[in-house]
């Protein structure tokens, strides 16, 4: 008998183009995971509602969101599931019933919450201090053992388990208790060399970019400050353009570390050729991008069919969690 496969599961607010900090940090390595795991990628889209004022660009955010997955490897002829959190409406059922058996105090203390309020002070809902029981109703509802997040997401993660044992010892060995995954790329700086990349800050450079825009967005990059001029050696190990070679210029990467320390290459010459080495690696993801561009249709057909299969576990398990409940069968 063949060993079953462990199973996957990660999610991603719909926040449009994905950048490099997603790229590295999460993407990439949904990708790699599909060798070894049965995989589900979700876009989503309820959570983003706890932050979200505005909701008529879920749609187009979902729909980039999962162009940029598709290009960069995420395979549903591997047998991976993409697809929308709000298509699985049995997510919802879950995250209620996991609500009985959470104690406010758990989800009030977590820091994830407290930056939120924090952030936006004027819009604590309901739905913002439930954001990790809905997590845990993602990774539980479709079995997951094995959660790949930035470590950002470990409070979540943590919380999630802890819910799973609870769960679990009230009413019987019903869902799995996951283990996170994280990744080596924990956090991308953005162009200001300071901050974690991020959208909200437009500090970002989108994969998706054609190369002239790379380029543009490389050049704003910040140096390694003490480096004033072209003559005075350079510091790689606290320069972000230096970091990013090392993913994107893994050949030349010894010969850019001697220049730099060695005032032998400048810092515009370092980063337009980074700006050159990242267009050519995203080369052939922009080509299979415009493909499925050509196509909405057969994005939304992904989605769909991501869909109707993640239902089919979802359906199993909530049978199964109500069941272990004792509420009442349906006749
Ligand atoms: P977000 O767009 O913040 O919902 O993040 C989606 C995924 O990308 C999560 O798994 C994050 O951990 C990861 N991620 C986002 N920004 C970065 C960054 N600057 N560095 C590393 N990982 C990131
Ligand atoms: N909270 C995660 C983030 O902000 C997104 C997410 C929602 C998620 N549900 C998930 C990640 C389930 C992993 C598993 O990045």
């Amino acid at each position: 008998m063949t060993e079953q496969r462990h199973r996957v599961f990660s999610g991603a607010r719909p926040t449009g183009r994905q950048h490099l900090g997603n790229y590295l940090g999460a993407i990439r390595n949904y990708v790699a995971l599909q060798d070894d795991y049965d995989c589900i990628y979700c876009v989503v889209d309820l959570h983003a509602l706890t932050t979200l004022s505005d909701t008529d660009k879920l749609r187009t955010w979902t729909y980039e969101m999962t162009l940029d997955w598709l290009a960069a490897g995420i395979d549903p002829d591997r047998g991976t599931i993409l697809f929308v959190q709000s298509h699985v409406p049995q997510v919802v059922e879950l995250h209620l019933l996991l609500s009985m058996v959470t104690p406010l105090g758990w989800l009030t203390r977590l820091p994830t919450f407290k930056e939120k309020v924090r952030q936006q002070p004027d819009n604590v809902n309901y739905g913002l201090v439930g954001y990790p029981v809905l997590m845990a109703a993602d990774i539980t509802l479709y079995k997951a053992d094995t959660v790949p997040v930035g470590v950002d997401q470990a409070p979540h993660l943590e919380f999630t388990r802890e819910i799973v044992r609870r769960f679990n010892r009230l009413f019987g060995d019903v869902l799995v208790e996951p283990q996170a995954k994280y990744t080596e790329f924990t956090k991308v700086l953005g162009i200001d060399g300071k901050q974690k990349m991020s959208k909200s800050l437009n500090n970002h450079i989108e994969i998706a970019s054609p190369p002239e825009e790379i380029q543009g967005r490389v050049m704003q990059m910040m140096t390694d400050p003490a480096r004033r001029y072209r003559s005075d050696p350079g510091h790689p190990e606290v320069c972000n353009v230096y970091s990013l070679h090392k993913f994107f210029s893994a050949d030349e990467v010894g010969q850019i570390e001697h220049d730099c320390r060695n005032a032998g290459i400048g810092c515009v010459q370092c980063k337009r050729k980074l700006a050159q080495n990242i267009a050519d690696y995203f080369a052939p993801f922009r080509e299979r991008r415009a493909e499925w561009d050509a196509h909405p249709d057969d994005v939304w057909d992904v989605l769909a069919d991501g869909a109707r299969r993640a239902s089919a576990i979802a359906e199993e398990t909530i049978t199964a969690v109500k069941d272990a409940i004792g509420l009442p069968e349906r006749r």
